[in-house]
């Protein structure tokens, strides 16, 4: 996704710029620019290609001290150096950097270009610069918001004039914006990763409001002018937490992180003395927790999988209907919001426009909303009002990894906590608990494979598609997994349920389609046993996640990866984290882009 930023201060405003845009790659991006302004003149600097690659085409001693920036990922119109942002107006005197879609600029372009506008870039975002020309009178905040008023569609924004020295004025609507509060120093940015090293002291912005700062004040309003008063909030991320700590990648740091960041999911939150979980963000009664007669699940991507674990989870445990469905299609689907239920929008960054609108539209037809996230005052977060933070700290790796299971994490939690109110027996809690809290070592434990998985990873890393399949709880783990594979090393990779192969996907299978088979020690084991043979049978190549002393399966599959013994709950905990590794040394070998793989972004906050 693109990210902004913008800054007034006593400091080089070039520097600031490149250094938090360099914070903000992580959310993907092709090309990235900076303006800076100087004795009444904008300067500005664009490219296609990575931060670094801009950093050496900005003069040292480029001057000015309030400027913006931007990483584009492209949405309308090709990457190239013109399409890049900054976008400006035709005297170039007014400069703007964007994050969304502007839905209607095919017919503000229009209006435009008939009276007399003359557009360089392909791109939806340039029509800003040019209204907010139209409209300026002298009062730079004033045309931005009679700007506004014309866009339909998500923005990010910040908006500078040459003519207003030391001045910015941003806004957001379905594209986040965060202000960051210096000493003599503002920030604007997408999110605190860019501001994070210059001050810890945020204010989140909401949907339909606009800042204006300079280096010693900034005021908030909403569209129709009216003031809004919102609280400064204090960072508890430390910047070394974004650091890649001595790792090669974000990804492997991340992957490594996973017993610290699922005991920090728990931390707290594990009443053993009534042997059940402890929510409190969730704001709801017990009466209203015991109420629920079923629940439903909205997310996207990696997220998704881990909503499709928790339904299989909480129906099987609390027994309570709960299904997980794609935000992109529920949005869109006219869904029926019963009585007694309620919904989950799980999202790591907080910010995925699919799984925010769906959302709405749920508020929109009553349905109560809880929000999973990781992503503090992220706009899932704070729309929701209530829910459970999943603390995996900040995971900057576009292909995620800690926060799924996090994310499981707090759904074990929730299922603990709702099976404990109906027919979960104290002794059944207790033992849930302790399989719980073993997580953290048992993760720590299947790292010993690391270097097998390495082995295994290249070794296949010549196939060019791949099956992954799991039954049960370990069935949507078979998804991520392909998810994980196929997103950082191109490869192209299907989930499925195993048993479902036989409908179909079976056809696929030869000596250059190897599967990847989930078969941990649980109920269903002999079953997919039976279907990894249907496999061999076939020539097809077996992979195996299995525990270390299963004869059947090592004798039956061509290569195994052992996983740690634990409760059959909690096995898509220990399989995920193989194919986290499996993915990550695969993508090594073909010399992928890790952790920025192509096309891909972080926060998709786009439809
Ligand atoms: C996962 O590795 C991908 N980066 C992507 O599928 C991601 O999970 C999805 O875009 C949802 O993101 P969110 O959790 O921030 O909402």
């Amino acid at each position: 996704m693109c990210g902004i930023i913008g800054y007034c201060g006593p400091r080089a405003a070039k520097d600031v710029l490149l250094d938090g845009l360099k914070r903000l790659e992580y959310r993907g991006y092709d090309s990235a620019g900076i303006c800076v302004a100087s004795a009444g003149e904008l300067t500005i600097i664009k490219r296609t290609g990575k931060i670094a690659q801009l950093r050496e085409i900005v003069p040292e001693n480029l001057p000015g001290v309030y400027g913006i920036g931007h990483t584009r990922w492209a949405t309308h119109g090709v990457v190239n150096d013109v399409n890049a942002h900054p976008h400006t107006n035709c005297a170039g005197d007014i400069a703007i950097v964007h994050n969304g879609i502007i839905e209607n600029f095919s017919a503000l372009k229009e209006k435009l270009v008939n009276e007399g506008h003359v557009f360089r870039s392909q791109t939806d975002s340039e029509v800003i610069a040019h209204l907010v020309s139209d409209f300026y009178e002298g009062d730079l905040e004033t045309a931005v918001k009679e700007t506004l008023q014309l866009l339909k569609g998500t923005y990010g924004l910040i908006c500078i004039h040459a003519k207003e020295p030391g001045r910015l004025v941003g806004a957001r609507n379905g594209s986040p914006l965060v202000l960051g509060v210096g000493q003599e120093e503002m920030f604007l940015a997408s999110d605190v990763m860019a501001t994070l090293s210059h001050t810890k002291q945020v204010v989140y912005l909401e949907d339909g409001e606009v800042v204006s700062i300079t280096n010693s004040d900034y005021h908030i309003c909403d569209l129709r002018d009216r003031p809004v008063d919102k609280k400064i909030e204090t960072i508890s991320w430390e910047l070394e937490n974004i650091e890649k700590q001595g790792h090669p990648h974000f990804m492997e740091k991340e992957i490594f992180e996973q017993p610290e960041s699922v005991l920090r999911a728990m931390q707290g939150r594990i009443d053993q003395e009534n042997a059940t979980a402890r929510l409190g963000g969730l704001n709801m009664s017990t009466t209203e927790l015991r109420d629920i007669e079923r629940i439903k699940i909205v997310a996207a991507g990696t997220s998704f999988h881990a909503g499709l674990v928790a339904a299989y989870l909480i129906e099987s445990v609390a027994q309570i209907p709960c299904t997980a469905e794609l935000a992109s299609e529920l949005r869109y689907r006219n869904p029926i919001v019963e009585r007694g239920s309620l919904y989950f929008a799980v999202s790591q960054s907080g910010e995925t426009l699919d799984t925010l609108s769906a959302m709405r539209e749920l508020k929109r037809k009553g349905a109560r909303v809880l929000g999973i996230c990781n992503v503090v005052g992220s706009s899932i977060a704070r729309e929701a009002g209530a829910g459970v933070y999943i603390h995996s700290g900040p995971e900057i790796a576009v292909a995620s990894t800690k926060a799924f299971t996090s994310q499981l994490t707090a759904f074990y939690l929730f299922t603990l906590l709702i099976a404990r109110m109906h027919n979960m027996s104290f002794e059944a809690g207790r033992d849930f608990i302790a399989c719980l809290e073993a997580l953290p070592g048992l993760i720590q434990k299947g790292f010993e494979e690391q270097n097998h998985i390495r082995a295994l990873a290249e070794k296949y890393s010549r196939y060019r598609d791949f099956l992954f399949l799991g039954r049960g709880l370990n069935y949507p783990v078979a998804l991520e997994g392909a998810l994980k594979l196929k997103e950082i090393s191109y490869i192209h990779a299907e989930g499925y349920s195993a048993a479902e192969i036989k409908h179909g996907p079976i056809a696929l299978i030869n000596d250059e389609t190897p599967s990847i088979f989930l078969v941990p020690n649980d109920s269903l084991r002999g079953k997919v046993i039976s279907n990894m043979k249907e496999v061999k049978a076939r020539k097809g190549k077996v992979i195996a996640l299995c525990v270390a002393d299963d004869a059947e399966v090592r004798d039956t599959a061509d290569d195994i990866i052992a996983i740690p013994k634990a409760g059959e709950l909690m096995y898509p905990f220990l399989m995920i984290v193989p194919l986290q590794l499996f993915a990550y040394y695969t993508a090594l070998k073909l010399g992928r882009d890790v952790d920025q793989p192509r096309n891909l972004a972080k926060s998709v906050t786009v439809e």
